[in-house]
């Protein structure tokens, strides 16, 4: 059977209180990942037809955040749920099959939850399912009214229910799956006959009733899931639910967490077995790290490739590859497409820009490489400046296997330096060094004897 989705995403997000007027709220970030997007992956395996995102406040930012996975669709004003699905008439109002209708805004809704909803819609030839939960604060939801023989018959908001109906604790999850012919049969009758003077989405149950057709509701187990976030409390709130449930799958998967509160990482991360991840890290977009690495504590990581055994602490790296058996940081920072290998050493206040670092290298400390080359078994010492860039272009540093760099060299690119060279102390190169050649580049050191106590004498008449 056809399905095809329909996310909600159109609504102002007063309550997050932002000076931003172009933002939309399913725009808000958790673990680096925005609200809709959570959405949309949780429904992406359940589609063979379209997902449609409505848009409206903030669209623009909206739509570059789902355009690759759905059709975007204009609500140029929000007038009410029922309205924002019409919009979609146009697209889909005589196609058969069936329509999921969930909101941008509820980030925990699983695939699976949703899969279980679609398919007891189907075997219980439903023309209508409506997601619900028990909650014992149903207060702001739209409340769940059933019959006496226990079947829905209508949904009732917060605004326009009684002060009985208002103690109802089952309510509306927002999320629906209609018979799509008989969903757009139906929007047209919805009348703003309510407090909010909208058009709501909830009043086809009462509609669908009307008219026989067969309405029915499914229980949410975890009404965790169905968390919208409307303001920054519920925003942490639902960030420190995801970012359990994502550890919690990787410690049943073999992966240790000294404190899985107080580690972040993203929805599209990978970790391999026996990796021991140390408070403080924040591991986020498509990062993947291999097996058995310690992650020291407080590392930010985005974007990396990491293989096994690798030992990272304290550190900050960034759309990079790193291979087995390094040791990086503390305080490493990485950035520009660094392309690590096996076996090297960078440590503390180093920062590698574009670099591509073979196997066996080291540079132990307080070091700046950009846009360079170096080669296997290459040391760099202490404080070494590539000199990349002169204000207009960034130009290369090309080190050979088997150098040594002596500390505090300045090497002002483009320049290279050829296998088994050896460049001095304190020197600043601006030629290139040839294979197993000695460079040194400064001023040589004159000494005055006893010059030093002009000073002395000086300090003390002060
Ligand atoms: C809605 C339901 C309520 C349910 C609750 C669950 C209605 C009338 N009420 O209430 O029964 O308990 O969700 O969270 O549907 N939106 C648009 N265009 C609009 C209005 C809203 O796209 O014109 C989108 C919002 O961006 C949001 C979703 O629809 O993603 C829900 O809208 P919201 O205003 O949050 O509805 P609630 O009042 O929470
Ligand atoms: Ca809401």
């Amino acid at each position: 059977m056809k399905t095809n989705v329909i996310i909600l995403a159109a609504g102002k997000g007063t309550r997050m209180k932002s000076l931003d007027q172009t933002r939309s709220k399913v725009s808000y970030p958790i673990l680096g990942v925005p609200l809709v997007r959570y959405v949309l992956e949780a429904v992406k395996p359940l589609v063979n037809g379209e997902i449609y995102t409505i848009v409206g406040f903030g669209g623009e930012v909206t739509t570059t955040l789902v355009e690759n996975d759905a059709k975007v669709v204009w609500q140029h004003e929000q007038k009410g749920t029922g309205h924002a699905v019409m919009q979609v008439a146009p697209y889909l109002q005589n196609e058969e099959g069936i329509t999921l209708i969930v909101c941008g805004d509820t980030p925990l809704l699983t695939t699976e939850t949703l899969r279980n909803f679609v398919e007891k819609h189907r075997q219980n030839h439903h023309d209508l399912t409506v997601m619900t939960a028990i909650l014992s604060q149903p207060k702001g939801y739209g409340r769940i009214i059933r019959n006496e023989a226990g079947f829905v018959e209508e949904i009732v908001e917060q605004a326009d229910a009684t002060e009985a109906q208002r103690l109802i604790k089952e309510v509306n999850a927002g999320v629906y799956v209609f018979d799509n012919k008989k969903l757009f049969e139906q929007l047209q009758f919805l009348s703003t006959d309510n407090k909010q003077g909208e058009l709501y989405l909830t009043d086809l149950i009462k509609l669908f009733k009307k008219n026989h057709y067969v309405v029915g509701a499914s229980i949410l187990e975890d009404e965790n899931e169905m968390l919208g976030i409307n303001d920054r409390v519920q925003l942490a709130e639902a960030a420190k639910l995801l970012r359990l449930r994502i550890n919690r799958k990787w410690m049943l998967a073999g992966v240790t967490f000294e404190d899985p509160e107080h580690t972040y990482i993203g929805p599209f991360v990978k970790l391999g077995q026996d990796c021991i991840i140390a408070p403080g890290n924040v591991i986020v977009g498509q990062t993947s790290i291999g097996i058995a690495n310690l992650i020291g504590p407080n590392n930010y990581l985005e974007n990396m490739v990491i293989g096994d055994h690798n030992e990272i602490t304290h550190s900050h790296l960034v759309d990079s590859t790193l291979g087995n058996d390094n040791h990086v940081g503390p305080f490493a920072r990485m950035r520009g497409h660094c392309e690590v290998h096996n076996h090297t050493k960078i440590g503390n206040f180093v920062e590698m820009k574009k670099v591509v670092f073979d196997d066996g290298a080291k540079v132990s400390h307080l070091t700046y490489l950009g846009d360079a080359h170096v080669g296997e078994k290459t040391n760099i010492g202490c404080g070494t400046i590539t000199a990349n860039y002169d204000g207009v272009n960034k130009f290369h540093t090309e080190i050979g296997k088997d150098v040594f760099i002596g500390s505090g060299a300045t090497l002002i690119a483009p320049i290279t330096v050829a296998d088994g060279a050896f460049v001095a102390a304190g020197s600043t190169c601006n030629k290139d060094v040839g294979a197993n050649d000695f460079a040194i580049a400064r001023a040589y050191q004159v000494n005055k004897e006893g010059y030093a106590t002009r000073y002395h004498k000086k300090k003390e008449n002060k």
